[in-house]
Order: structure tokens, then C-alpha cells, then sequence
């Protein structure tokens, strides 16, 4: 059955202006994400640098902004001066995080040169696992200082005359963590991040700096961390973290499609957490909230599975970790995070879209051979390519399904952007069994509009997903969306994801 949901787009619904650190990615040194991902010297597509350019192409093609590095749990064991000098000298290492070797071959110059190439900016993560201040107020020196000293020397003596000017930096990664190198209780974190963010700033007062929040919605610990963490660092930081992976569980497929409604739950509650501290300190800042590891991830295996043990004498170097297929069914959910980050513009002000190749990434790669979209690249690219510069809220009015976690869920959901040069409409249809109509009031638009574009993802079957033998079965195509009298009209089948321009 076809029911009719309705709502009105109004800019002065506007819930903030979107900055475009929201549309960010995250590159970590595991598995094949660097090493015959990004970084591939025997490739017929490499450059003299050895990165390869069908891999640059599809990245740029994303249209992703800032990208964290070099991670994620392998952060917390990472020397970052074993990545820079001589390569034919730089150390071979064991990364105790994901049981493999690092080369090194790859570090701070090399990735910085390919961000160049990409477009985009470097948000670096330091290691407050095994190590501590002082090695990040060097890494901090060598990287961003203008002056000279023994560390910038070191910089120019390996290549790079200027500084990187990195603005965005990571205090360590998922500290509440128990898999975390160097796991610590909020206050001994809270207290260590603080001490850092301060003697960061004594060199660079401009930084902007993000201290972590809780790895997941579930944390045993959520909340009290996020409180803990802030009474400590709320002076020092500007952004405090959300970590969230979303899965299908059991085949509860309808179950897996309300998992928007888990982040947009996580995102108010470290709202009101950090709101709450600045209220004890009277205080009229507003912590903003770096969403630096978002995505689908089939973390948790079925039942009855066990991971392989790792073994004392295999180190492998770039395995094939993390490699998820995504789907129909995971393309759409992932758009419905994606507007639930914009939903919440006002706070988010930066998000890392976890990860960008061969790694839980929207892009894989074979070595030696081709580079393709999976499903998940799609909603990413378009919603990049079409976010206007403001966020505006519409209230829909749409049937309902009762979800086993978070009770009634609408069925659809969406979020618009404005800007001078048009309006741009995201929304989902959560529904796993019935087609939906959206009307949505548009005369607040004024006259003369259309639909310049429109984008639809959804399949028969909602299993479907690129391969390397058949790398174009899913993309977009056109959604079925008119405007008459005006009232905006969208057709959307069930499980899908729509993005539509009007101008
Ligand atoms: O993105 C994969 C891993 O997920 C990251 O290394 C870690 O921060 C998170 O647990």
C-alpha cells in the first residue's frame, strides 16, 4: 500500500550553517587501506609517487574534506617519527592494534603529498596510548612551526620547506576503550588530555583541538565519560568525539533500518552531557561534536563464529582486514546517516566518514587490477556534491513502524539545504515493505521552481552490491519526483534513498 506522507520546506526552519568538515573522511594505517589501497607503486595506474590515480579519481569523485589519519586503534602504538626521513631507512615496526607490520614506507610527507593530490585537509590523531605530551608537542613542532628549531630542521632537511599548517588534531583515539593501547579511566584521560591541549596551544594558540568521546552509544561507560572527559578538558578542546558502526543483526533488516534514530539519539546526548558542564560553569561556549568514525560495519560476528587467534610468529602485512561488501540495504541506511548528521548541523561541525578504501570503505581496490564504487559511495558523493550552505529542518508526517529498540520510527525521513544557488532535499524511506509518497509544501520557495536533479538508490534486491567482476550492478538512477501547484511530489519504493536539486 502507498500512503502519503507530507511536510513543508521552509528555510526559516534552519537548524545551522553545514560546515563542510562534515563531509570528512578517515585513512588509517591497516590492513590494505594505505598498502595496495591508496599506495600501490607496482600499479600500471601509479604516479611516480606510487599512489594510484584511478584511486585519487574515485576519491576526489567522493568529495570527501578533511581527512583524520593515521588513525583509529593503530594511532595509539604509532611512533610518527618512524614515518619520516630516508624511506630506504625507516624502521619496520609491529602494529600491536590490528596484529601486522608496518613498513612505514608511508608517513606523514607521503600522505600529506597525497592529500594534496585529493584536495583535501589533514586532521592528525596523536598517540596518547603509549606515549604522551611531550611527543605530541614534537610531532605538533615539526609539522606546523614556522620557525627554526632542531625538529623543523628535520622537516626541511626531509622535503617540506613550509609547515603542513595542520589545523585539526585528535587527542589519542577511543581512550574509554578496553582494546584501546594505553586504555585509561575518564579522569586519568581527562587529566591527560587537558595537560596536552594545553602545552599544544602554548605552540600553536590556533589549533582546534577534539578530545575523545565514548567509542560507542553502548559503552558501559557513555555519559559519565562524556562528563568526566569535559570537566576536565571543557576550556582546552573545541570538539569532543562520537564513534558509531551500524550492522544488521540476526536478519532483522527493518530493525538494522532505524539505526538513525540510535545516532541522532547519541549526538542529543552528548549535546545536553556537554551543554551540562558549560551550564556548571556558567558558560556560553558550545563544545561541537566531531562525528570522527562513522559507517556500516559488520563488527560483530553471528553467533557460534570466533575470530581467528592471532598468532605470535604472522605479522602479515597488508591483509585483507575490515573488507565489508556493502549492499542496497546498507546504502540506504548509510544515506539516513548521512542526514542525520545534517539534521544535527548545528552541532556536528566535523564528521569522518570511516573508512575511504578497501578498509569498511565506499571504495575497493584489487592490486594490480581495477578500483570501484560500492554502494555506500553513492549517497556519500551525491550528498557532498549537492549540500547547500545551510541545513533546514522539515517536519514530516509519515506512518510509522515500531522498532524493538526505539519504539515508533518514522518511516521516512529527510533534511533540506539552502543556499543562493538552490535547494537541495535528502530523505530515506526506512519502510522494508511499502512504496511512500512525499508531498512536500514548497511555496515558501517561491515560483518557477524545479527539479534540476534527482537520484534515487534502491534495487529489487536490497542484497545487491558492486564486485570486482560486476563493479557497476548498483548506482543511482533517476528518482521520480515532480512539481506542480507548488507541492514538491516524490515518489520513493521501499528502502530507498532519494537526493534531489531544485532550482
Ligand atoms: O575504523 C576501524 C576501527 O574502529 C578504528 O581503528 C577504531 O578507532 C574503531 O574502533
Amino acid at each position: 500500500m502507498t500512503d502519503i506522507a507530507r511536510t513543508h520546506l521552509d528555510p526559516r526552519f534552519a537548524i545551522g550553517d553545514i560546515d563542510r568538515r562534515i563531509f570528512g573522511g578517515f585513512v588509517e594505517h591497516l590492513g590494505r587501506h594505505i598498502y595496495d589501497g591508496i599506495y600501490e607503486p607496482g600499479h600500471p595506474s601509479a604516479d611516480a609517487d606510487g599512489f594510484r590515480t584511478d584511486v585519487i579519481e574515485l576519491v576526489q569523485e567522493l568529495g570527501v574534506t578533511t581527512i583524520r589519519y593515521p588513525g583509529g586503534n593503530f594511532v595509539s602504538g604509532y611512533r610518527w617519527e618512524d614515518g619520516v626521513g630516508p624511506v630506504s631507512e625507516r624502521p619496520r615496526r609491529l602494529d600491536l592494534a590490528w596484529h601486522s607490520t608496518e613498513t612505514n614506507e608511508v608517513g606523514l610527507h607521503e600522505f600529506s603529498s597525497w592529500l594534496e593530490k585529493i584536495g583535501s585537509d589533514l586532521m592528525l590523531a596523536v598517540n596518547l596510548g603509549t606515549r604522551g605530551t611531550q611527543e605530541a608537542l614534537d610531532l605538533l613542532e615539526y609539522a606546523n612551526l614556522p620557525v627554526q628549531t632542531a625538529l623543523t630542521d628535520q622537516r626541511v632537511a626531509n622535503g617540506r620547506a613550509e609547515p603542513f599548517g595542520v589545523q585539526m588534531w585528535c587527542l589519542g583515539n577511543e581512550m574509554d576503550g578496553f582494546w584501546q593501547l594505553g586504555h585509561r579511566n575518564a579522569e586519568d584521560y581527562g587529566k591527560l588530555a587537558s595537560r596536552t591541549a594545553k602545552a599544544m596551544r602554548m605552540l600553536d594558540p590556533e589549533l582546534q583541538l577534539v578530545v575523545c568521546g565514548s567509542s560507542s552509544r553502548a559503552m558501559p561507560t557513555f555519559g559519565s565519560w562524556e562528563r568526566t572527559v569535559l570537566e576536565h578538558t571543557f576550556a582546552d578542546v573545541d570538539f569532543i568525539s562520537c564513534h558509531a558502526y551500524y550492522q544488521e543483526h540476526d536478519g532483522k533488516a527493518q530493525e538494522f533500518l532505524a539505526s538513525a534514530v540510535d545516532m541522532s539519539r547519541f549526538i542529543d546526548s552528548v549535546v545536553a552531557t556537554a551543554d551540562h558542564v558549560a551550564a556548571m560553569r556558567d558558560s556560553t561556549k558550545r563544545m561541537m561534536i566531531s562525528f570522527d568514525e562513522w559507517n556500516i560495519w559488520y563488527l560483530h560476528l553471528p553467533e557460534g563464529v570466533e575470530a581467528p587467534a592471532p598468532q605470535l610468529d604472522d605479522w602479515p602485512l597488508a591483509s585483507r582486514l575490515l573488507e565489508e561488501k556493502y549492499h542496497v540495504l546498507d546504502a540506504v541506511v548509510f544515506g539516513d546517516l548521512l542526514i542525520t548528521l545534517l539534521q544535527h548541523a548545528d552541532r556536528v561541525r566535523s564528521a569522518s566518514l570511516a573508512q575511504l578504501v578497501n578498509v569498511i570503505a565506499p571504495i575497493m581496490t584489487e592490486p594490480g587490477g581495477g578500483a570501484w564504487r560500492q554502494t555506500t559511495f553513492f549517497p556519500f558523493s551525491i550528498t557532498s556534491r549537492l549540500a547547500g550552505r545551510h541545513a533546514v529542518r522539515l517536519a514530516i508526517e509519515s506512518p510509522t513502524f515500531t522498532s524493538e529498540r526505539f519504539g515508533e520510527v518514522g518511516t521516512i525521513n529527510g533534511v533540506a539545504t539552502v543556499d543562493d544557488d538552490g535547494t537541495s532535499v535528502f530523505l530515506v524511506n526506512r519502510s522494508l515493505s511499502d512504496p511512500q509518497v512525499l508531498e512536500i509544501d514548497v511555496t515558501a520557495l517561491g515560483s518557477g521552481l524545479s527539479v534540476r536533479e534527482s537520484h534515487l538508490i534502491a534495487d529489487d534486491d536490497i542484497y545487491a552490491a558492486n564486485t570486482l567482476e560486476d563493479p557497476e550492478r548498483v548506482a543511482p538512477r533517476p528518482a521520480e519526483a515532480t512539481i506542480a501547484d507548488g507541492v514538491l511530489r516524490v515518489t520513493m519504493p521501499a528502502v530507498s534513498w532519494v537526493a534531489l536539486r531544485l532550482g
